[in-house]
């Protein structure tokens, strides 16, 4: 591959919110698994291999969308009034639209200093999974979102908080062409180099 091939997947790279459906563009096993494999190859200090992931099939989804869509609901309507249900059941709609979820969990440690290098190097394995992603026409949305943090998703997975900590909510599917272009022409701005960087002699 050439550099200027690597830094175009770089930098086409898009977090994406709407995915082809997932009737029509269903992602094979052999593709999450190109992705995993990308990730789990990501730098990680003393090979500690902090990563951890959980591929959703739809019964799973369907479970964890109560979770998600209680949180959405509960965070701008009573539970139980006519407001909490109307805004619980578009939830639920919206979280079983997304084609794929895959959640990343770390690997706790008593250690802060291992912590914070095992979330770095979770966050390596992420970009990678990301970039094989996008390589393979699928948009992935990094989501940190309420899920993560509630009692429930635990439940749902059968993992200890105590031992491991959710830290990414991989949202994804197939991107279509049109929409993939949408994104493109978006492109989130980025400082330039000059602004981000000192050059010492
Ligand atoms: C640690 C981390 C957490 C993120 N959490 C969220 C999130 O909760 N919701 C979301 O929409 N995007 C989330 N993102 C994605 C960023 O918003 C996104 O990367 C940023 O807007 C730049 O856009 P790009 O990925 O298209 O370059 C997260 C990204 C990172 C690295």
């Amino acid at each position: 591959m050439q550099t200027s091939q690597l830094l175009a997947l770089i930098q086409a790279r898009r977090t994406c919110y709407q995915f082809r459906s997932q009737e029509t563009h269903v992602l094979t096993d052999l593709e999450i698994k190109k992705c995993l494999e990308a990730a789990i190859w990501a730098p990680n200090h003393k090979l500690t291999q902090p990563w951890r992931f959980w591929v959703l099939g739809k019964n799973k989804q369907q479970t964890l969308a109560v979770v998600y869509a209680d949180n959405r609901a509960s965070k701008k309507a009573d539970c139980g009034s006519s407001a909490y249900q109307s805004l619980y059941t578009k939830a639920v709609e919206k979280f079983m639209a997304i084609p794929q979820i895959i959640l990343v969990g770390q690997i706790l440690t008593q250690d802060e200093f291992t912590a914070k290098e095992d979330y770095a190097a979770c966050a390596c394995a992420i970009q990678n999974f990301q970039l094989m992603a996008w390589q393979q026409s699928i948009g992935v949305q990094w989501s940190t979102g309420p899920i993560l943090t509630d009692v429930r998703s635990y439940e749902v997975l059968d993992i200890e908080s105590e031992k491991i900590t959710l830290i990414a909510a991989l949202y994804m599917g197939k991107v279509d062409t049109e929409n993939r272009m949408n994104q493109l022409s978006q492109n989130p701005k980025r400082k330039s180099i000059d602004e981000v960087t000192v050059y010492l002699d």
